[in-house]
């Protein structure tokens, strides 16, 4: 059973961005079923590898549009992104120094870091952005 299920409270009613955040939960969810399919190392060295690139593409993409209609909460929206990288990134460091069975906490903080950025921080910027006709 997949890890993350996509359902409608995870829209932030912009298609293009739930097109990218529908991407993130295939990945992690592809990790996942990597790792309780017993996949190796370097199979889900790969994936973990896929997941930062596609999240710093989809985070510069948010950024690239929120510079562009002056969005008012622009910085703090962007010192959330660096950490959340910066999470990850740690997670990939952890992987390659050795922690290779990736633990059930790293998917729940997965989990957690895609679901609550979505409907904690994404999702306020919907009302700004729709007026401004990104689509
Ligand atoms: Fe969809 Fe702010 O990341």
């Amino acid at each position: 059973m997949a890890l993350i299920t996509w359902n409608q409270s995870y829209s932030v009613e912009i298609p293009t961005i739930d097109e990218q955040h529908k991407t993130l939960v295939e990945l992690i969810n592809k990790l996942h079923d990597a790792r309780l399919a017993g996949k190796g190392a370097d199979a889900l060295g790969l994936i973990l590898t896929e997941l930062i690139r596609y999240t710093q593409t989809h985070f510069a993409h948010e950024e690239r549009l929120m510079r562009l209609y002056n969005y008012p909460d622009y910085e703090g929206h962007k010192k959330l992104h660096n950490d959340l990288v910066g999470k990850v990134l740690e997670v990939k460091s952890k992987f390659d120094a050795g922690e290779k069975a990736l633990s059930g906490e790293v998917f729940d903080f997965l989990k957690d870091w895609l679901v609550n950025h979505i409907q904690g921080t994404d999702r306020k910027y919907t009302p700004f952005l729709k007026q401004k006709g990104v689509a």
